[in-house]
């Protein structure tokens, strides 16, 4: 029988979902992107020695990079089709077949040059401690059109004269917008419809009904991969609100990202840094300093590049919090955890888990709903002991160092999930099966 793995971030994002989903796509005969666009990134190395080559991956579902594989994007993703063709153009001229393996769903809402403008003409025009630093990739504007009704879908592209009509009646309400209210340039007309339709032609054969086509897989017995981006501490119903990104993260969204019934979900993997992370603006309760040399957060930082792959920001670094991560684990209903970066923890002598918060006096065992609560909320941490051996590479349990062993079962206690994968490194073979989602 085929079987259904979800992959998600429990985090905000970054959590080294992208080699993952490739180490699990061994299994599966195709992989589905279900929410988010191209604010997504990461990179995938594969191979070893002088064969080896890095892959840069935006909106491409991983599986790309592995050979037969089929990659669906489905409705639940807004696509950038300038993006996509530019993406999938590099992934040629690496040598990679991509079009007859690429499937994309007509009902993705496009991003469009407008989208883009209100994105960072509203990002600029916010109050500098309200600013959300988004990516500047016009997701949250284009998510609004969708949700509103007047977005442009893929499928409009194959109807130029309803695309023109529908345009112009859209454009007319942003323009109005950009120069009324962000006081900014508007965006011309005619170059957005001639820029848009003229990608009509390159997409049109990779447009397939993709709930149809996942339902065919599945019959003809492929296992599915569905790869999250983002996290779910960024999902815009769940996470840290206002300071999250406009669509849903969690679990669910698989299902109605894409039009395969939630029943059809066999496993869901939550990736989890051993430590925590976070990119652009938002309360954030165990940060730590990422700049003084003795700060354990400055470890994090330099020692885990935590440089932010589409953005190039500076990411934030802080202890491991449970307490965040016991409410992924519900909201997603997760099997089991992956925890990546181990490594990165290397030699510090104690590590914090924070447990829990103070939260105006009271204690709280689970990250409150929204940020205005979460902002106030003070970190309650255990503290347990460091090792100071090398992990990094380490690919079976027993080599772990005890304390390593002890500090993610520790984990594993307090966010009441199995960790069933660890992964140790960048390769393929550095990583760690406790219990393989697969074969369950
Ligand atoms: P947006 O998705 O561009 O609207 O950005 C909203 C928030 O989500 C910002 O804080 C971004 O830094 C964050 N964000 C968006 N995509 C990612 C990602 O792939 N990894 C980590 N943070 C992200």
């Amino acid at each position: 029988m085929s079987k259904n793995v979800v992959v998600i971030g429990t985090q905000w994002g970054d959590e080294g979902k992208g080699k993952i989903v490739d180490w699990l796509t061994d299994h599966a005969q195709g992989v589905v992107r279900f929410q988010g666009g191209h604010n997504a990134g990461h990179t995938l190395v594969i191979g070893q020695g002088a064969s080896q080559r890095e892959y840069k991956l935006n909106l491409v579902p991983s599986g790309i990079v592995r050979e037969g594989v089929n990659c669906y994007i489905g409705n639940g993703v807004v696509l950038d089709a300038g993006h996509l063709l530019y993406e999938i153009d590099g992934l040629e001229k690496a040598g990679l077949e991509v079009r007859n393996r690429l499937k994309v769903s007509p009902g993705c809402p496009l991003i469009l040059d407008y989208h883009v403008r209100l994105d960072k003409a509203r990002e600029a025009a916010r109050d500098p401690e309200r600013k959300i630093g988004t990516t500047g990739k016009g997701i949250g504007p284009t998510y609004e059109d969708k949700v509103a009704r007047r977005a442009l879908r893929v499928y409009d592209l194959f109807y130029p004269e309803r695309f023109a009509e529908k345009l112009r009646e859209v454009l007319d309400y942003h323009n109005f917008v950009l120069t009324k209210y962000l006081n900014t340039d508007a965006v011309d007309y005619q170059a957005q419809l001639d820029s848009a339709l003229s990608k009509a032609e390159l997409l049109q054969p990779m447009v397939t009904d993709i709930s149809a086509a996942l339902y065919e897989a599945n019959k003809a017995g492929h296992n599915l991969l569905f790869e999250g981006a983002q996290g779910t501490l960024l999902d815009v119903d769940h996470g840290t609100y206002p300071y999250v990104t406009s669509s849903n993260c969690i679990s669910g969204q698989a299902a109605a990202g894409t039009g395969v019934g939630p029943g059809m979900l066999h496993y869901v993997l939550g990736i989890t840094k051993a430590y925590t992370t976070r990119v652009g603006g938002g309360p954030f309760p165990s940060e730590l300093d990422i700049e003084s040399t003795d700060s354990p957060g400055f470890q994090m930082s330099d020692k885990g590049r935590e440089i932010g792959t589409v953005t190039k920001r500076k990411r934030r670094c802080g202890w491991f919090d449970a307490a965040a991560l016991r409410r992924s684990a519900r909201i997603n209903g997760l099997s089991g955890l992956c925890i990546t970066k181990l490594d990165v923890l290397d030699g510090i002598q104690e590590l914090n888990i924070c447990t829990g918060y103070e939260l105006d006096g009271k204690r709280v065992d689970m990250l409150p709903v929204g940020a205005d609560d979460v902002a106030r909320c003070k970190p309650v941490y255990e503290t347990v002991p460091g090792w100071n051996e090398n992990t990094f590479g380490v690919s079976r349990w027993e080599d772990l160092p005890a304390n390593a062993r002890h500090y993610l079962e520790r984990l594993e206690a307090l966010c009441e999930v199995p960790v069933d994968i660890v992964s140790t490194g960048p390769e393929r073979d550095e990583t760690i099966v406790r219990r393989h989602p697969f074969s369950l």
